[in-house]
C-alpha cells in the first residue's frame, strides 16, 4: 500500500507535465473487485496519435478482466508497403515484463524511444510510469529483452537507422544509456521500416546472458549477435549463424544451447548454437498449412511450442527431442481470431496462454491442459470498451503480449 501511495505521488507530476493525450483511461467493467486477482497481461495499441499499454487482470481461473489504458509517453508507427496489415512492427517482444524487476517496458516505434512502467504492489493491472521515455538509440524500435535480474534492457532499431542499444534500469531512475552499446545491423532500410522481409524481428539474451541475439529476416535468415561485455557495452561487431528464411521470433529451448523460431517463410527452424554437440546446425520444418507463422511461445506445463499462424488462425503445437529432432503434436483452428503475440502465464499448477487476437481486434484466452490439450477459455471483444472508454484501438496497429503473475 505504501509504494502504491508513492507511485501516485509520481504519477500526479507526471500527469501535470502531460497535456494530451489522456494519461489513463478505465475499461474495468463497474463493480468488479480487483482485490482476487493474481496477475495481468499487458499489449499496446502502437497508435500513431498515442501508443497506450492496456492492462487486463488475471483471476485465479486464468480469465482476463480489461483494467485500464496507460499513455506510454510516445506514438506508435505502422511498418510499410502500405495497404497495411495486421503485423505493424514485424517482430515479437515490443511489450517485456520483469517478474524480478517488477517492471513493464515498451517500444514507441513512432517516437525512437523506449517507455518504463512500475507494476503496482497491490494491483498488478495498474502501471506507474517511471520518468519519461528514452530515446531508443536509432529508428522505428520494434523489439526489447530484459535479463533475468531485470537490471538491463536492450532494444532492437528497424528503421533508417537500425540496431541494437541497451540500458541499466532501476526502479527510481528508469533507463540509463549504457555507453558503448549502440551498435549497427547494417540494413539498408527506411522510417518507418519496410517489410517484413529486411527488418529484425526479435531481440534476446542468450540462455547465459553473455550475448546478445537479433533474428534477421532476409529470405536466407541469420541470427546477429554481440558480445555483451562485463559493463554492459557490445563488441563492436556482430558474428552471423545463417539459417532459415525469415527467422521471426525466438525462444531458448530448455536445457540446450539451441533457439527455436517462427519462420513464416517455411515454418519453423531449430537454430542449434552448440557447436560441440554433433547436432545439425539448423534445421527448417515445414508446417502444413503455413501461412504466415510469425509468434510463438512455450509452455512448462506441455513442455512444448506453440506457433502462431495469423494469416490462417492456426496455433500449431510442436514437441523438441533431446537430439533437436521434433513432431508437431497437433494444430488447432482458432476461427478467425488472427493470433499475433502471445504469452503463457502459470496460475497455480495451470498454464495459460494470453493472445493478441488481431483479426477479431480482441483477445484469445486459451488453457494448456497438458500435452495435445490445448482449449480455447475466454474470448474478449476489445471495440465496444474501447470505443466506451474513447480509446482508438486498430486491429492493424495493436502489438506485444507480456504477463505479469505474484
Ligand atoms: C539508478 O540508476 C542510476 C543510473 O545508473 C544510478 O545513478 C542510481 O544511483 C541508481 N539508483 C539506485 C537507487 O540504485
Ligand atoms: C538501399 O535501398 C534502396 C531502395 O531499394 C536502393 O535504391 C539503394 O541503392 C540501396 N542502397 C544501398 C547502399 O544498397
Ligand atoms: C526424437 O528422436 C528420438 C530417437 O529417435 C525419439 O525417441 C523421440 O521420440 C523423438 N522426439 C521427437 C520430439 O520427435
Ligand atoms: C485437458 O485440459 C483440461 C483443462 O483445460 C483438463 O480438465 C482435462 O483433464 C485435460 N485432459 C487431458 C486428457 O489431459
Ligand atoms: C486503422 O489503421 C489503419 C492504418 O494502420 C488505417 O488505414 C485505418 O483507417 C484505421 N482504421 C480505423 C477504424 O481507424
Amino acid at each position: 500500500m505504501k509504494s502504491s501511495m508513492l507511485f501516485t505521488l509520481a504519477s500526479a507530476a507526471s500527469t501535470v507535465l502531460a497535456s494530451t493525450p489522456t494519461e489513463r483511461i478505465s475499461m474495468a467493467p463497474k463493480g468488479f473487485n480487483f482485490d482476487f486477482t493474481v496477475g495481468a497481461a499487458y499489449f499496446m495499441t502502437n497508435e500513431a496519435s498515442g501508443n497506450y499499454l492496456v492492462s487486463s487482470s488475471v483471476g485465479a481461473d486464468g480469465k482476463l478482466t480489461l483494467y485500464e489504458a496507460v499513455y506510454t509517453g510516445g506514438n506508435g508507427a505502422h511498418g510499410l508497403p502500405a495497404p497495411f496489415g495486421v503485423d505493424g512492427l514485424f517482430s515479437q517482444g515490443s511489450v517485456g515484463v520483469s517478474p524480478a524487476g517488477r517492471f513493464v517496458a515498451n517500444v514507441n516505434a513512432g517516437s525512437n524511444t523506449v517507455s518504463v512502467h512500475a507494476i503496482d504492489i497491490s494491483n498488478p493491472a495498474q502501471l506507474w510510469p517511471i520518468g519519461k521515455p528514452v530515446s531508443s538509440g536509432g529508428e522505428f524500435p520494434n523489439s526489447l529483452a530484459i535479463n533475468k535480474a531485470g537490471n538491463r534492457v536492450c532494444v532492437v532499431n528497424a528503421g533508417a537507422v537500425n540496431g541494437v542499444s541497451c540500458y541499466k534500469f532501476n526502479l527510481s531512475q528508469g533507463l540509463t544509456p549504457i555507453p558503448n552499446s549502440i551498435r549497427s545491423l547494417k540494413l539498408n532500410q527506411t522510417t518507418p521500416a519496410n517489410g517484413p522481409a529486411n527488418t529484425p524481428s526479435q531481440v534476446i539474451f542468450s540462455a547465459d546472458e553473455k550475448q546478445l541475439i537479433v533474428s534477421v529476416k532476409t529470405g536466407n535468415g541469420y541470427l546477429a549477435i554481440w558480445d555483451i561485455n562485463t559493463d554492459g557495452s557490445l563488441s563492436s561487431t556482430f558474428s552471423t549463424v545463417s539459417g532459415g528464411a525469415l527467422p521471426f521470433s525466438m525462444i531458448y529451448i530448455p536445457g540446450e544451447n539451441a533457439i527455436f523460431i517462427a519462420d513464416p517463410g517455411v515454418g519453423y527452424d531449430v537454430f542449434n548454437l552448440d557447436s560441440t554437440k554433433a547436432k545439425t546446425a539448423t534445421i527448417s520444418v515445414p508446417v502444413a498449412g503455413q501461412g504466415a507463422i510469425c509468434w510463438s511461445t512455450y509452455s512448462p506445463q506441455s513442455g512444448n511450442f506453440y506457433l502462431m499462424d495469423v494469416r490462417n488462425s492456426i496455433i500449431s503445437e510442436v514437441n523438441v527431442g533431446k537430439s533437436l529432432n521434433s513432431t508437431i503434436v497437433k494444430q488447432y483452428p482458432l476461427g478467425t481470431d488472427g493470433p499475433l503475440d502471445t504469452a503463457v502465464a502459470t496460475v497455480g499448477k495451470h498454464d495459460f496462454m494470453y493472445t493478441l487476437a488481431a483479426k477479431a481486434t480482441g483477445l484469445t484466452v486459451l488453457s494448456v491442459g497438458g500435452p495435445g490439450n490445448l482449449t480455447v477459455l475466454q474470448r474478449i471483444d476489445l471495440v465496444a470498451p474501447a470505443k466506451a472508454a474513447k480509446l482508438t484501438i486498430n486491429s492493424t496497429n495493436v502489438q506485444g503480449m507480456a504477463t505479469f503473475i505474484g
